[in-house]
């Protein structure tokens, strides 16, 4: 099993990024215990605040992975090519945000990605990328 996580705008500052919202966690070391507890999963991982990087990622993990687990950030919010990107590649994405999206401003609950995603994983901390991992194993 192949999966990529691409990150978007603002998260390669997690852990000193507004932490009661975000977590006191930084991503490099949570992704390296990912690495360990799903050693048989060939985990890679990408963040750009650049929204042409993160559609060109997109386009070529498709086919190159089993599946995209995607937090694009604000450009969820914002970005018709994101979501243009996600309906146009083949391989499955699911979505993940850490914090609860719909529980914070009204800006915050429309996602141009949700209508092609797989599934959408909203709250639960970084913990919501482990959950991602684990619904493509199922
Ligand atoms: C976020 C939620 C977005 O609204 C915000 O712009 C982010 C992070 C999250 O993971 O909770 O940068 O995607």
């Amino acid at each position: 099993m192949k999966l990529i996580i691409i990150n978007g705008p603002n998260l390669n500052l997690l852990g000193s990024r507004e932490p009661d919202i975000y977590g006191k966690g930084n991503f490099e070391e949570f992704f390296e215990n990912l690495q360990a507890i799903y050693s048989d999963v060939e985990l890679s991982y990408f963040q750009s605040n650049v929204e042409g990087e993160i559609i060109n990622k997109l386009q070529e993990s498709d086919n190159d992975f089993d599946g995209i687990i995607l937090n694009a950030a604000a450009y969820t919010h914002t970005s018709v090519g994101i979501g243009d990107a996600v309906k146009a590649i083949v391989t499955p994405v699911v979505e993940v945000h850490i914090s609860n999206i719909h529980a914070r401003e009204d800006f915050r609950h429309k996602s141009f990605i949700a209508p092609n995603a797989k599934g959408i994983i909203v709250g639960f901390g970084l913990q919501g990328y482990s959950l991602a991992i684990q619904s493509f194993l199922k």
